[in-house]
């Protein structure tokens, strides 16, 4: 009894260091494949923030020393956060989360363009983008969703030409966060510079995984949200390149260069600044061996699992998503089941989870409804290690024959490896 106490002290003590196996709160091992929804914060990361928890918890926009100390703590971590986007520290506000940011943004171009009413994005935007511009629309504002094509791609010309005299603003993520296809951010930016349209890029799905530099591409908006580069949930950062117009989205006081409004959530924006130190220092690794550790995952699984396919093109695309389909099955049971072995992956956003919908992202890549149900967003992470890897490839196959044998609709058996054809294009996605 006294031993397993111990054992349990002592996994606590290297799991707080990130040192051992993920665990839940039964302590049943966990087996994590959901980064993208969002990571586990790094140790590193915890001890950064802990004194502005505990000791150092003054307001810094105070006079007094007590506050201002901490001030210089929060302008340090805004030039690592900088570094990290190739921005300048002075183009960063921060915010409590992604879509605060994208709302931010598009909001700011509606309100500094009064005469423009037209907002130009894609159809496989984040819901922080989408519900706010379907909102928009309903207040009278005109929202133009570009499609993607089977791969996920989107037609830059098609963007060039959708662009209007009263469009205010251009909002197209860098990656995306259901399958990892990674839009073409400089080239759209350099459309819409030479159309003199807004730029808006939301890019939380890419730091730690992709080179960023917000400066070099010529954005004026991107976001970014801590809670997916191992920092806490609760903080997120809106560059606005200078020289941009900005009108703030919360009004208050004079916080963030006045904008934005809202006494800084110190602790959070000191553990995204050492956040964002390390995704700097582990980018490579994201590239090499997170990239591996992805690529045999999805290789096994299509190789040793009869009618599935990826979702989205191979590249351009984050080097840790990976998004399969399961034909004949529905991914509802298929997360059930993998939960049950202590296997987390996700059907699709977290955001949409629960939702009975098939995902906005592949239908609009035109994969039936039918596939789309039974698809599974893989996304892997930096604390992700083989042995994890090689736990999932030997129940997920045996999970889904023993799905498909109860299915109504099981496949013939031995049947070959069916992509099945390329899907048209759905009308429905232009000119929303
Ligand atoms: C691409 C993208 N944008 C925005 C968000 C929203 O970020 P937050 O959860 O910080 O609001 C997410 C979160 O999943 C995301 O993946």
């Amino acid at each position: 009894m006294l031993a397993l106490a111990l054992l349990g002290r002592v996994l606590t003590l290297l799991r707080r260091r990130g040192m051992a196996p993920v665990a839940d709160m039964t302590e049943r091992r966990i087996y994590y494949f959901d980064n993208n929804a969002t990571t586990r914060v790094a140790p590193e990361v915890v001890d950064a923030m802990i004194p502005f928890l505990r000791d150092q918890w003054g307001n810094p926009s105070s006079a007094y020393r007590f506050g201002s100390q901490v001030a210089k703590r929060v302008d340090e971590a805004r030039e690592k956060v900088a570094a990290l986007i190739g921005a300048e520290p002075r183009e960063i506000v921060f915010t409590s989360c992604g879509t605060e940011s994208n709302n931010a943004a598009v909001q700011s171009a509606l309100a500094t363009q009064p005469c423009k009413r037209h907002i130009l994005t894609t159809a496989v935007e984040h819901s922080a983008i989408i519900k706010h511009c379907e909102a928009l629309r309903k207040q009278g504002c005109e929202v133009t969703f570009l499609p993607v094509d089977a791969d996920g791609m989107l037609d830059l010309h098609l963007l060039d030409q959708s662009i209007r005299t009263d469009t205010a603003i251009v909002s197209v993520m860098w990656a995306n966060n259901e399958t990892g296809v990674v839009f073409p951010i400089e080239e759209i930016a350099a459309i819409c510079r030479s159309r003199n349209v807004l730029f808006h890029t939301d890019a939380t799905q890419a730091p730690g995984k992709l080179k960023l530099d917000a400066g070099g591409v010529g954005a004026d908006f991107l976001t970014l949200s801590a809670h997916k580069l191992h920092a806490p949930k609760g903080i997120g950062l809106l560059y606005v390149r200078r020289r941009t117009p900005f009108q703030p989205y919360l009004m208050g006081g004079h916080q963030e260069r006045g904008k934005r409004g809202g006494t800084e959530n110190v602790a959070g924006i000191v553990a995204f600044g050492r956040a964002a130190e390390l995704a700097l220092a582990r980018l490579e690794e994201e590239n090499t061996t997170v990239r591996a550790l992805r690529d045999r995952l999805e290789d096994t699984i299509l190789g040793a699992v009869p009618n599935t396919v990826r979702n989205g093109a191979k590249e351009p695309r984050l080097p840790n998503t990976s998004n399969i389909a399961f034909d004949f099955v529905e991914a509802e049971g298929i997360l059930m089941k993998l939960d049950e072995l202590g296997i987390c992956v996700s059907s699709g956003s977290a955001c949409t989870t629960g939702s009975l919908n098939p995902s906005h992202v592949l239908t609009a890549m035109g994969i039936s409804a039918a596939r789309a149900k039974g698809c599974v967003r893989f996304s892997l992470g930096f604390y992700n290690t083989a042995e994890e890897v090689d736990y999932l490839l030997t129940h997920v196959p045996r999970v889904i024959a023993r799905l498909r044998e109860s299915s109504p609709e099981k496949p013939a058996r031995h049947a070959k490896h069916a992509p099945g054809p390329a899907p048209a294009l759905p009308a429905h996605s232009l000119q929303k």
